[in-house]
């Protein structure tokens, strides 16, 4: 059984759509932990309410940004996971881990991308005028936003949107793609071909 960890820095709701997936059998793993750079993030809550060990990693413990990376890097080795997936996790990761686990990351992006990479996803498309909005899963690259996409889901964007009610309904759809793509890649489905990536059948033992 695949072992995942998450990487959250906030609410950790992406995280919860995880928890609740692997709970009720449909996603077939374990959790390694949680790891996060934010000591008051709710996330933390969520872990410990269902006995997922939980690691903090916080940028302002360390003297700068190549201790606070190393140390990250540790705790991501240190967790033993197969998975690492990252649910709302507020910092860029240095090219050097990004490499370090390379094909083992995965992404959410409250847009499609490569549309409105970066922050305020759900703003920059309210701004752009866009019909329809969405979420990306993603395979995480040395880029911002830029790896090879797993899943995509639309949603319309009505003409009377705020960012707050647009970013809701995506999230809708984030807590369902989330899940999902960590299922496929947790029952081996997933093949990395270029930008590519093949989602390949069930295969019934
Ligand atoms: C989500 O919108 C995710 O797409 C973005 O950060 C947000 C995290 O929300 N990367 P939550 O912490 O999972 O509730």
């Amino acid at each position: 059984m695949k072992r995942i960890a998450v990487l959250a820095s906030g609410r950790g709701s992406n995280f919860q759509a995880i928890i609740d997936r692997v709970c009720d059998g449909t996603i077939p793993a374990e959790f390694a932990c949680l790891i996060t750079d934010n000591p008051s993030a709710y996330a933390i809550k969520r872990a410990k309410n269902h006995n997922i060990s939980v690691s903090v990693v916080s940028f302002s413990d360390y003297p700068d940004r190549e201790s606070y990376n190393q140390a990250l890097e540790n705790a991501m080795q240190e967790s033993g996971a197969d998975l690492f997936v990252l649910a709302g996790y507020m910092r860029l990761l240095k090219p050097e881990t990004v490499r370090r686990f390379a094909g083992k990351m995965i992404n959410i992006h409250p847009a499609l991308l490569p549309s409105f990479s970066g922050l305020h996803a759900q703003q920059q498309a309210l701004d752009y005028g866009v019909k329809i909005a969405g979420c990306t899963v993603h395979f995480v690259d040395e880029g911002m936003d830029t790896g090879p996409i797993i899943l995509q889901y639309p949603v319309v964007v009505l003409s009377d949107d705020t960012e707050e009610s647009l970013a809701a309904r995506i999230m809708e759809f984030e807590h369902v793609s989330l899940p999902q793509a960590v299922k496929l890649f947790c029952e081996d489905r997933l093949e990395v071909s270029g930008r590519t990536v093949i989602i390949h059948d069930h295969q019934d033992e």
